[in-house]
């Protein structure tokens, strides 16, 4: 049989991990159980020895949750792929699961709000400090180190300014100071990028965001090699913040559209950020597969596309903004990400409002900037949606 990592992206989206039960189904079965009935007392032994592989108890082991961590494994590159119940658990558990109190993060500072609150605010509380740098210098990364750095820590492209970092600059400087570089590949997937071929060692997804992508359940995932995955997995197994099962099949399902999704929502990103470009009220436009962005060659190099994120600045600050996303008809108001629908919000007074004015300075995030996550719609649609507001100021 052919090894599954020598199929296409295309092909492991909808063959990758599948198991069937005795009654051999096409469309893959959800397994809604909390527990698993063992043949003997031997076998029960056996099972949670780990002598024989099989699940045991949901909250660990669940045959739905399997498929979907392997799809998504394979799609990676990955040796193992740990699921979660949202991509903020996924995070906590990478921390938790592999390092101690007295260690020390190295995180961009233009990452998603609730990532900045837990590294600050949460594990701050229990002795894991972190010293957040810019996305852009490796050489601020460098001089953070500590002799007790265990962990970096990036998004990229960054959540809301679309920020690229250089993953296999970052990656090198962490193995030289025997630290684990983690990327939070949400906005790219696998489909655009896999940081573990750039040289990261860990991947961490919100699956809520594309890999569901239609805007219906929360899920996580954090992918690397079989021996880091598994104090993740044994932080997972102990403190439970499993992915359901339900959530599980939905996600399983996400990932058969994938690459066909990306590739849509990149073409229309791409051609709203140009026309968003050259309008009189837009006074910058963040978005990886222009030309004019600050690391457009480096996206190019490690990224197929510019991915399905937009940010843009409107003069006019906060105000102005406001007035853009009041007058939306047909893009949604909502924070979310990675949907068929596009979606629109305002970074400071929403996903970013819990950092301070002057961490928001600090990372970029002015009161004029939007993000748009661009769906499935018509670009024309959209254009006609953004322009009543624009074209008002
Ligand atoms: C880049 C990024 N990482 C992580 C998360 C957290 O994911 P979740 O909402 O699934 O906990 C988000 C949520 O918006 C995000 O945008």
């Amino acid at each position: 049989m052919i090894p599954e990592q020598a199929f296409q992206p295309e092909t492991l989206a909808v063959r990758a991990g599948t198991q069937r039960s005795q009654f051999n189904e096409h469309a893959e079965a959800m397994y809604l159980t909390s527990s698993f009935v063992f043949g003997s007392a031997a076998e029960a032994a056996a099972r949670f020895s780990g002598a024989e592989a099989g699940p045991i108890y949901a909250r660990f082991t669940n045959p739905g949750v399997t498929m979907f961590e392997e799809r998504l494994a394979a799609l990676e590159g990955a040796e193992r792929c740990v699921a979660f119940a949202s991509g903020m658990a996924a995070i906590l558990a990478t921390v938790m699961g592999l390092m101690k109190a007295g260690e020390h993060v190295v995180a961009s500072r233009s990452i998603f709000g609730s990532t900045v609150q837990l590294f600050s605010n949460v594990l701050g509380r229990f002795g894991v400090e972190t010293t957040f740098v810019s996305p852009t210098d490796p050489e601020e990364w460098r001089a953070a180190v500590r002799p007790n750095t265990r962990l970096f820590f990036v998004e990229s492209p960054s959540n809301p300014l679309t920020e690229v970092s250089d993953i296999r600059r970052l990656a090198d400087i962490a193995h030289a100071h025997c630290a684990w570089l983690a990327v939070d590949n949400c906005f790219c997937t696998p489909i655009l990028q896999q940081p573990l071929q750039l040289g990261a060692d860990i991947v961490i997804h919100s699956a809520t965001k594309y890999l569901d992508g239609q805007g219906r359940v929360l899920g996580g995932a954090v992918l690397g090699g079989k021996d880091l995955m598994e104090g993740v997995y044994t932080f997972l197994r102990t403190a439970g913040p499993t992915l359901s099962a339900f959530n599980a099949w939905v996600l399983h399902r996400g990932l058969e559209t994938l690459h066909l999704r990306m590739q849509a929502h990149s073409a229309n990103a791409l051609e709203l950020a140009t026309w968003l470009s050259g309008h009189p009220k837009v006074s910058r436009v963040l978005y990886p597969g222009l030309p004019s962005h600050p690391q457009h060659e480096l996206a190019m190099r490690q990224q197929k596309t510019g991915g399905g994120i937009v940010a843009f600045e409107v003069v006019g600050g906060k105000d102005a903004a406001w007035q853009v996303v009041d007058a939306t008809r047909l893009l949604s108001i909502t924070a979310n990400l990675g949907d068929t629908r596009s979606t629109i919000t305002h970074p400071a007074s929403t996903t970013h409002s819990r950092m301070s004015p002057e961490q928001r300075a600090a990372a970029g995030i002015g009161d004029g900037l939007l993000r748009i996550a661009v769906g499935l719609e018509a670009v024309a649609d959209l254009r006609h949606d953004l322009a009543r507001g624009l074209d008002a100021l």
